[in-house]
């Protein structure tokens, strides 16, 4: 009982941090690293801006403390939870970029599926859509009111942060988010997304129009409410076939982007798994390709020029290895991209929860102080350094 007083006691007082002493209404501070923002649009950076994707999570100790006392959906529902856990790795591990703490799966929900999250399974939806009927069901998304603790908790993360890094805010793709809403969970074989888009086309079409539509909303009010940069995940890109990819994933997502391209907020697309067609996910209207780590950086780099920056790509299992390996395969990527703006490091996909956080301080502390030298040539001409 002591225990949650005192912890009630620091939420209302890390509240009380962010909000005293600045008046509603009053615009956050200029940013004080926009390393990452210059990146996306490849202008010089005096070195490589590195973020790792899942950084809120539970490789984090003290994420799992906030985790013990809540469940996952209160979490992302409580704007004062969600900003505490937003800017726990910008405050313990130095990230030059703040990830919004929430789930892709939070459109769904608000959509009117109902969401769980169990134990060793991941994210489930207890009744998930098989007929025309369940996608009558689905209501259009009003982001402003349907996802407001979204919104709270992007304004709240901006006070907490005060301008020290971007914050970014995400959506899942259409065919990322029709699969789980399909599924009703991960899956090996997405076999029953697969029966839907083989065996009824037209109704796969009708459910991707809405989810886009939910997703474009979604991300447009993100943007009003004060993120710096958008990622569009499509986790599941990788399962379909190339013909499949244009017209279940890519085309929705092509729409997305047209549709929120405002204000010039960089737009990230990471679609894992596709290796092929580079040129058309860059002419996507994305500013910045998230890799995964089978692909070389290098040669991506040389095949797109400079039509996109890049983000990544490190495969995540390497910060089980020791400290040197870390260092020496981290020093593999920068080298690959070589030398000049357009490189965002991160890893290849989300970092696994069981990875110790000093592993990725240290991969942090390396990309800062290594990739200096990747940038010399862009600064002797350009400005002094501003971060
Ligand atoms: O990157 C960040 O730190 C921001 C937060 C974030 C979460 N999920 C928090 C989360 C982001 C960007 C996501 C995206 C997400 N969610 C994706 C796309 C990225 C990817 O990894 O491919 C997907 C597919 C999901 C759906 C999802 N949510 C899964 C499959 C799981 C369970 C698997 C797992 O990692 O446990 C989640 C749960 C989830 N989302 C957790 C977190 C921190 C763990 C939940 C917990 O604390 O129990």
């Amino acid at each position: 009982m002591i225990a949650v007083d005192s912890y009630a006691l620091l939420l209302l007082l890390s509240i009380l941090k962010y909000t005293i002493g600045k008046p509603k209404g009053v615009t956050v501070a200029k940013l004080q690293n926009d390393l990452f923002l210059r990146a996306c649009k490849r202008l010089p950076v005096e070195r490589t801006p590195i973020w790792i994707m899942r950084q809120a999570g539970r490789y984090l100790p003290e994420y799992r403390a906030v985790r013990q006392r809540y469940d996952f959906l209160t979490m992302c529902k409580t704007p004062e939870l969600a900003t505490e856990v937003t800017l726990q790795p910008i405050d313990l591990i130095g990230v030059d970029a703040a990830i919004i703490f929430s789930d892709i799966l939070v459109i769904p929900e608000a959509m009117g599926m109902q969401f769980e999250m169990h134990e060793g399974i991941g994210p489930v939806f207890p009744h998930p859509i098989r007929s025309g009927n369940d996608a009558d069901k689905l209501k259009k998304l009003d982001p402003t009111v349907d996802l407001k603790y979204v919104m709270d908790a992007v304004a709240l993360t901006k006070k907490g942060l005060s301008g020290r890094v971007p914050l970014i805010g995400f959506s899942g793709s259409p065919w990322t988010l029709l699969s789980y809403m399909v599924e009703g969970q991960g899956s090996k074989t997405f076999s029953k997304v697969k029966f839907l888009i083989y065996n009824d086309p037209k109704l796969a079409h009708r459910l991707l129009d809405k989810i886009a539509d939910a997703a474009t909303a979604y991300l447009s009010a993100l943007i009003e409410a004060g993120v710096n940069a958008v990622q569009i995940f499509d986790t599941w890109a990788g399962i379909l076939s190339q013909d499949d990819f244009e017209e279940f994933s890519l085309g929705y997502i092509r729409k997305i982007i047209s549709r929120i391209k405002k204000k010039e907020i960089p737009v990230i697309l990471f679609a894992k798994g596709v290796h092929y067609q580079l040129n058309r996910l860059a002419g996507s209207g994305a500013d910045v390709l998230g890799l995964d780590w089978t692909m070389n950086i290098g040669e991506v780099r040389k095949e797109l020029g400079d039509k996109v920056s890049l983000q990544g790509n490190l495969d995540p299992a390497v910060l089980y290895a020791g400290h040197e390996k870390i260092k020496s395969e981290a020093k593999k990527i920068l080298q690959a991209f070589g030398k000049g703006s357009g490189h965002i490091f991160n890893l290849g996909h989300g970092i696994p929860p069981d990875v110790r956080p000093e592993s990725l301080k240290i991969l942090v502390d390396f990309i800062k102080e290594e990739s200096v030298s990747y940038h010399m040539d862009d600064n002797q001409h350009g400005e002094k350094s501003r971060v």
